[in-house]
Parts: structure tokens; sequence; C-alpha cells
């Protein structure tokens, strides 16, 4: 089937996805990956499903003639936009993983009978695909979503932690659809570079449910059932931009710790 010694390709539209990134190297450090992120398409979360399809099938076709034995969609946006579509386009060449499934398994088990929030881009909120999936095994769960469209390009922007995030995040957790809530879903892997000032804004506990180590644990449960885990050497890594921006090329080194070539 697959070789356990072949690389993990991972791509989101830009920096967002290094946090899923950064989760599945600290866990599985023996893997290779190649990163992959779409800047030139940036914010996926705006854009068509039919335009997020197309993106995803070109990514993918570079991690198919890369030989990847797994391909992880680390962008809310495009796993509910593509990931049906890239599943049944790449076929038996890989195995394929969204970031959605992973967060909706654990918030089934965890939060039965609770009110959940959920934070996303328009595409993430708008499809849906979080609603039908918790509500499938009717576990009673109330999942109140709201799109929040500013964050993902403010933080790829470089702004947060400072006063103009906090001022945005405040202006989105305040709304009545979240009131109430007793964990609220990330849905954008983008927003855990702000989860403590998300963390920050809620006086009453309120869990902050970050996809990152549950996507990452996920992974490494398949690769294991499969006896797909390479546990020889140490990883290597790839970066791959369709097109140079700065924050990409800062945010490599602030989350893999060193000077990394970016290839076109
Ligand atoms: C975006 O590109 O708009 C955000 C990525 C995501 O939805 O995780």
């Amino acid at each position: 089937m697959f070789d356990s010694a072949a690389p993990i390709g991972i791509f989101d539209s830009g920096i967002g996805g290094m946090t899923v990134a950064s989760a599945v190297t600290r866990l599985l450090p023996h893997e290779d990956t190649i990163y992959f992120g779409d800047t030139a398409h940036l914010p996926y979360g705006d854009k068509s499903t039919a335009a997020i399809q197309s993106y995803a099938i070109k990514i993918c076709n570079l991690f198919i003639q890369k030989e990847c034995k797994l391909i992880l969609i680390a962008c809310n946006s495009a796993s509910a936009a593509a990931f049906d579509l890239v599943k049944a386009y790449v076929g038996s060449k890989a195995k394929v993983m969204n970031v959605i499934d992973p967060v909706v398994d654990y918030v089934k088990e965890q939060y039965p009978g609770k009110t959940v929030g959920l934070i996303g881009t328009k595409q993430t909120v708008l499809s849906e695909v979080y609603n039908r999936k918790v509500s499938e095994l009717n576990k009673n769960i109330q999942l109140r979503s709201l799109a929040t469209p500013l964050l993902a390009p403010m933080i790829e922007e470089g702004f947060f932690d400072n006063n103009i995030s906090e001022k945005i995040i405040e202006a989105y957790l305040s709304d009545p659809t979240l009131a109430g809530i007793e964990a609220l879903i990330l849905g954008c892997t983008h927003y855990p570079l702000i989860k403590q000032q998300i963390a920050e804004y809620y006086q009453q506990p309120v869990a902050i449910l970050d996809s990152s180590e549950i996507v990452a644990r996920s992974l490494k449960a398949w690769l294991e059932q499969h006896y797909l885990l390479n546990s020889k050497g140490e990883g290597k890594r790839h970066f791959y931009v369709s097109d140079y921006t700065k924050s990409f090329e800062e945010s490599t080194r602030t989350f893999f710790g060193q000077h990394l070539k970016l290839e076109h």
C-alpha cells in the first residue's frame, strides 16, 4: 500500500495550518513533512466553494507527485469546501484527512448535552458542516456558530496580541449568538494564534478547543493503525508557497525555529 518513509503533505491558505503542522511534527518527529501555504489565494474563507476546490486539487497534485502517504487539509475552509472532492480525486494514492472530523468526534465525546460555540470563516460557518456532523449520533449538543471573517486576515497580517486584535476579538465574542456556551471550537487553524486573547476575554470558564493537538493525535492514531509510522531519523521539513510573503517566512521561523528555504 503506502510507504511508511513517504512524507505527509499538509496545506492551508497561509500560516494557520502551521499550528497543526507544528503539533504533528512535535508528536511525530521522525516524519517528513511538506507544507504548502497557498498565499496567492488567501484568505480561503471568503472564496467560493468552486475556487477553493480548484486550489486544493492543484496542491494535491504536488503532494501526489511527491508520493505523500497522507494529505492533511490543515484549513477548516478547505476541509468544509473540498474534503469530499479531494478524497475522491486522490483515491488510493494517499490517505486524506481534514481538521473537522477529529474535532467533531472530540466534542461529541466530551460535551454531550452541552452548548458549544464555533467561530470560523464565512465558508466554514455557512457550509454548516460542523452542525451537520455534530447532530449525527444525536448527542443533544447545541452548536452556536458565528462567522468571524476578519480574524484570519488580521492574523495573517501579524495583528495578534495587541490592542487592535483585542478589540476585534471582543466585538465578535460579545455577539449574543455565543452567550451561554461552555466550550468554544476554534474553527479556523489560524485562531490558535489568538487563543490566549480569546481565553482572556471570557470571565467564566469556557473551554477553548484548539484543533491542532486533537488533529495531530488523530493523524498519529491512523498511521499507527496502518503500520505507517516512520520511526527512523529526524524528519525533514519542506515548505512551498504559491506567492512569497514576509509573514509566511517569519512564521516558518517562529513555528519551526530555523531559517527555511521557501520553494515556489
Ligand atoms: C482562511 O484561509 O480563510 C482561513 C483558513 C481556515 O479556515 O482554517
